[in-house]
C-alpha cells in the first residue's frame, strides 16, 4: 500500500478534495505526455506500455485517464505516481505546489516527525552552541585546536560549520544540560547521552571533535563527531531520534545553500571532513551522507533543489561497488532536465586530500569530466557480458532491460534504450510493458465495461448510477433518501449510497476527488474500472434522463423488496394495519 492510514488521517480530506477540483488531469498529462483531441476525450500514445497507434485517453469530464492498451488507469494523482515513480505524498505535493496550494502543516509523517518534538531543538541549538564553546574555552581545547590545525583546517571553516569540541571525561554535558529529569529524558531522546542502567547516564559524545548537523531549514538535528584519540570507531553519529533521520539529512546542505547563491549542482561525498575541506578550497556545494548509503528520499530532496548530481567515489574497488548501488538507487529517480554523474578519484585518495594536493580548479576539472549515469551504465554492464558475441549482446539486453523499465519514460529512457539498440545491434529492442502495469492490463483488458450490445448486456442500474456519477456528479441531487438504497444490499448498495451522501454534501466535488477519496479502499478498484465507462451519449440531458431510468429501476426493486418482506411476515406473523395499507399500495403499484 503506497498510501498508509497515518497520512489519511494526516492530510484532510478537504485539502485533497480541493487539489482535485483545481487540477486539471489534460493540462497536467500534456504536459509529460502531448495530447491530441479526439470528440470529448484527449489521446496519446500510452506513456505506460510500447504501442504506435494511441490508445491512451485522458477524460476532462471524468479527470481521469484510462489506456485501452495496458489497462494503466487513474487520475491526476495517481498518473503523477505512475508517471514519476513517487510515493502518494510526493505526487500530492507536486500537485500542490502546481495549483498554488501551501501544503497543510503535518502531512509528513514520514518525512518530517519533527513537529512531534517541538522542545528537542532548543536543547540541541544549545548541546551545539556549548561543544562550540568549549573548542575555545575547555581546558584540553588545545588538543582538538592541535587536531584541526594539522588537518590544514582554517578558523574560518570551524566557525562557517560550527565545529565543536566535546571534552574527554563522562558528564561534561550531561551535568551543563541535564538539569532536571525532564532535562535528562529530552538529552537521551536527543541521543545525546546514553542510558546505562536505570536512571543513570553518560555523554555520548566524548573526546571528540563535533559535526553539527543541521536540517534544511537550519535546525541542529543532530551531530557526527570524529575520534580525537585512538578510541574506535572514528566517527560517531547522532542516533536516529524524531527529529534525526539519516535516510533524509544530508551533512552539508544547510551550508551550501547558505555560502552559494545559486546552487547548480551538488556534490555528494562520503564524509563531514570532505565536505568542510572542499568548502574551504572553494566548492561549497558538497553535501555528505552519514554513514549510510545514499537514499532516494536523500536524492529526491537534491533534486528539488539542483538540476544535477555528482557522486563522488573513492577509485578503489569498493568505490566502484558504491557507484553501483548508487546508480540502481538513482535510476528511478532521475527524469528529463535531471543529470546525474560519477567521479571517480585516483586509489588512495578522498576528496579531503585530493582538493589539498590540487586545489579548487584541479577538482573542477575533475567534477567537469565526471561520467554520466548513461555512460556509467552501459560501461558497467559490459564489464559482465561480451558483446563481441551474440550470446553477450543478447545477455546485455536482459541486463539492461530491468534498469530501463525502472527509469521514468521519457527522453533519456529513450535514448538509453536506443544506445542499448546500438550496442546489441537489434534494431527492435523493446521494453515490453511496464511490470507493474502488466497485472493491471490483464485483469481490465481491452474490453470497456458496459459497450457492445447493450440491450443484450444491460448493466445494472445501480452500477449505471456509479457510472454516471462518476460522469457528472452534479447528478447527485436527483437520487433524494439515499439511505433507502442500502436495502438493496451489498456492496454495490452501500457505495452508492455513500456516493450520493458525499456528493450531495459537498456538491463541489469532481470524479478526481471522488476517485481520490476511494484510494485505498476495496471498492476504489472498482470504481475505477467505472471511471472508464463511455457513455453512449454526450449531453447533460441524456446523462440526465439515463441516470432518472436507472433510478426509477432501482426504486421498483426497492418496492419489490419490501413487498417480498411484508409477504413474508404477513405468512409468519400477522401485519399491523399500516403494514397492511403499504403492502395494498405496492401491489397495486406493482400490476401498474
Ligand atoms: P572515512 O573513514 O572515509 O573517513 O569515513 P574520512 O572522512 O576520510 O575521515 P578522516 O579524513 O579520516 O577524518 C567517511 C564517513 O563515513 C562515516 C562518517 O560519516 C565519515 O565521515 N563513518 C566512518 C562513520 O559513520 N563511522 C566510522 O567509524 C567511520
Ligand atoms: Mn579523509
Amino acid at each position: 500500500m503506497r498510501y498508509n492510514e497515518a497520512m489519511a488521517g494526516r492530510i484532510p480530506q478537504q485539502f485533497i478534495d480541493e487539489l482535485m477540483s483545481r487540477t486539471d488531469i489534460v493540462e497536467l498529462i500534456n504536459e509529460f505526455v502531448p495530447l491530441k483531441k479526439a470528440g470529448r476525450e484527449f489521446t496519446a500514445c500510452c506513456p505506460f506500455h510500447e504501442e504506435k497507434t494511441p490508445s491512451f485517453t485522458v477524460s476532462p469530464a471524468k479527470q481521469f485517464f484510462h489506456c485501452f492498451g495496458c489497462g494503466a488507469h487513474g487520475t491526476a494523482l495517481g498518473f503523477l505516481m505512475d508517471y514519476e515513480h513517487v510515493e502518494f505524498i510526493d505526487a500530492l505535493q507536486e500537485l500542490a505546489e502546481r495549483a498554488n496550494m501551501p501544503m497543510p502543516a503535518d502531512s509528513f509523517p514520514v518525512h518530517d516527525q519533527r513537529q512531534d518534538s517541538p522542545t528537542l531543538y532548543p536543547l540541541l541549538e544549545e548541546a551545539a552552541a556549548w561543544f562550540h564553546q568549549q573548542l575555545h574555552h575547555h581546558p584540553k581545547a588545545p588538543s582538538a585546536i592541535d587536531y584541526l590545525k594539522q588537518r590544514a583546517l582554517t578558523g574560518e571553516t570551524a566557525a562557517a560549520f560550527e565545529i565543536g569540541f566535546a571534552p574527554p571525561g563522562w558528564d561534561n554535558l550531561l551535568r551543563t544540560l541535564g538539569k532536571n529529569r525532564e532535562q535528562i529524558n529530552l538529552l537521551r531522546e536527543a541521543g545525546l547521552i546514553i542510558e546505562k542502567e536505570q536512571g543513570k547516564h553518560y555523554d555520548r559524545f566524548r573526546n571528540r571533535i563535533i559535526f553539527p548537523i543541521r536540517d534544511m531549514r537550519g535546525r541542529v538535528v543532530g551531530f557526527g563527531g570524529r575520534a580525537l584519540g585512538d578510541t574506535p570507531p572514528k566517527y560517531l553519529n547522532s542516533p536516529e531520534t524524531p527529529v534525526f533521520h539519516k535516510g533524509l539529512e544530508l551533512y552539508g546542505l544547510y551550508q551550501a545553500r547558505k555560502a552559494v547563491r545559486k546552487l547548480e549542482r551538488i556534490v555528494i561525498v562520503e564524509g563531514y571532513m570532505d565536505v568542510v575541506s572542499l568548502a574551504q578550497h572553494g566548492i561549497g556545494y558538497t553535501v555528505a551522507t552519514m554513514g549510510t548509503a545514499t537514499t532516494q528520499e536523500h536524492l529526491r530532496r537534491l533534486f528539488r533543489i539542483v538540476p544535477e548530481i555528482v557522486f563522488c567515489f573513492d577509485g578503489d574497488r569498493a568505490g566502484r561497488e558504491a557507484a553501483v548501488r548508487a546508480m540502481e538507487i538513482a535510476i528511478p529517480e532521475i527524469r528529463g532536465g535531471h543529470q546525474i554523474s560519477f567521479l571517480f578519484l585516483p586509489e588512495g585518495e578522498d576528496p579531503d586530500s585530493q582538493i589539498q594536493q590540487e586545489g579548487r580548479k584541479g577538482f573542477e576539472t575533475r567534477i567537469a569530466k565526471s561520467v554520466t549515469l548513461s555512460t556509467f551504465f552501459f560501461d558497467h554492464l559490459m564489464t559482465q557480458t561480451d558483446i563481441s558475441t551474440i550470446e553477450g549482446r543478447a545477455r546485455l539486453v536482459e541486463l539492461a532491460r530491468p534498469h530501463l523499465l525502472r527509469m521514468r519514460p521519457g527522453v533519456l529512457r529513450e535514448m538509453m534504450v536506443a544506445r542499448l539498440r546500438e550496442l546489441s545491434r537489434l534494431e527492435t529492442v523493446k521494453l515490453g510493458a511496464d511490470n507493474r502495469k502488466a497485472t493491471h492490463g490483464k485483469a481490465i483488458g481491452k474490453k470497456q465495461l458496459f459497450t457492445g450490445n447493450r440491450a443484450k448486456n444491460t448493466p445494472s442500474p445501480l452500477r449505471l448510477m456509479i457510472a454516471l456519477l462518476l460522469q457528472y456528479p452534479g447528478l447527485a441531487p436527483l437520487a433524494e433518501n439515499p439511505r433507502r438504497f442500502r436495502k438493496i444490499g451489498g456492496a454495490g448498495a452501500n457505495l452508492l449510497t455513500e456516493m450520493l451522501e458525499l456528493l450531495q454534501a459537498n456538491p463541489e466535488l469532481n470524479a478526481g476527488a471522488i476517485l481520490e477519496r476511494w484510494r485505498d479502499r476495496s471498492e476504489g478498484h472498482y470504481l475505477a474500472k467505472l471511471a472508464q465507462w463511455k457513455p453512449p451519449f454526450d449531453d447533460r440531458t441524456g446523462l440526465e434522463a439515463e441516470f432518472k431510468g436507472a433510478l426509477r429501476r432501482l426504486e421498483q426493486r426497492i418496492e419489490e423488496l419490501r413487498t417480498e418482506e411484508l409477504l413474508v411476515k404477513a405468512d409468519t406473523e400477522a401485519l399491523s394495519q399500516e403494514e397492511k395499507e403499504e403492502l395494498q399500495r405496492l401491489l397495486k403499484g406493482h400490476k401498474q
